[in-house]
């Protein structure tokens, strides 16, 4: 089993112990070891959370940490050690659990900009008349509808993340995993794009669990953020994030927003630490 050392896991706020009724997402005391050449590494330790339907959470923690073992995790991609983890299928069938937004967009670059958005359409066998429809729709939605025919290596980093957002949401999943989806772009296009992603969660309302490495992003976006600790993960403190909706730029200016992410990173920068001392 993996080892425990309860020192420092330290609970802000509440976390139920047990299964929340209704919970979206039930992560139950989930760890992670892989197998390597230089022994065991225990990338997360003893991890549980719920999600409710409609709630979107954050996930914040030092590199290395293992946020993106665990959504890979969620995901199915990969196997857990102990533990587990339930997705509450909906009443639509034929819609899929979950879709996965990774930091580096995955378009495929032989595919236009339209397909790629309805490939997970195409997928599911969707016809293409009615799937270009509903990529098309995405497309207009932020912008892209004149790019539908240009191939990614036509269209910019910030349009290509576009791309591969609404591409998992014309899916229309059950919950939505994405994994620091803005990571690559810069500071000016990234503020652009959590607005915008902003604003489709607040018509939309999926189940969201976002990975990030900003706090701004994590405060801005969330309803809950979730801290977790350096190697192994464990979850060190949550924070319920109570700024009113809808959220827009300006709430990024208030001072209850800079409390927020004040508190949060004076527990991170001592994981931060942590981390890279572990790393020395
Ligand atoms: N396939 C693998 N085999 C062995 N070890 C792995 C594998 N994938 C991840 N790890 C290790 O597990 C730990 C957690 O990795 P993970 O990628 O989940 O971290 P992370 O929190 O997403 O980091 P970052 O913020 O840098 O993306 C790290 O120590 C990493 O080296
Ligand atoms: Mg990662």
């Amino acid at each position: 089993m993996a080892p425990r050392d309860s020192a420092g896991n330290l609970e802000m706020n509440h976390t139920a112990p047990n299964s929340q009724p209704g919970a979206k997402i039930s992560a139950r005391n989930v760890s992670k070891i892989y197998d390597t050449a230089d022994g065991s590494i225990v990338a997360l330790d003893d991890f549980s959370l719920d999600v409710q339907e409609g709630e979107f959470v954050c996930i914040v923690g030092p590199s290395g940490c293992g946020k993106s073992t665990f959504l890979r995790m969620l995901a199915g991609l990969e196997d857990i050690s102990f533990g587990s983890i339930d997705i509450r299928p909906g009443e639509d069938p034929a819609k899929p659990l979950n879709s996965v937004v990774f930091q580096e967009y995955a378009i495929f670059p032989w595919k236009t900009v339209i397909e790629n958005v309805a490939f997970g359409l195409q997928m599911r066998g969707v016809n293409e008349a009615t799937r270009h429809e509903i990529a098309r729709m995405w497309l207009d939605r932020v912008g892209l509808g004149k790019f539908a025919g240009y191939y990614p290596q036509q269209i910019s980093g910030g349009m290509k993340q576009r791309v591969s957002i609404i591409r998992a949401l014309a899916n229309d999943p059950e919950v939505l995993l994405m994994d620091e989806p803005l990571g690559a772009l810069d500071a000016q296009t990234r503020v652009v794009l959590q607005d915008e992603l902003m604003r489709i969660w607040e018509e939309t309302r999926k189940t969201v669990v976002y990975i990030t490495h900003s706090l701004d992003e994590a405060v801005f976006l969330g309803d809950r953020v979730i801290l977790m600790s350096a190697q192994p993960g464990r979850k060190l403190a949550t924070f319920n994030i109570d700024l009113p909706r809808p959220r827009t730029i300006d709430t990024m200016n208030t001072p209850r927003f800079a409390e927020y992410r004040a508190e949060i990173w004076a527990m991170l920068s001592r994981e931060v630490t942590r981390a890279m001392e572990q790393q020395q």
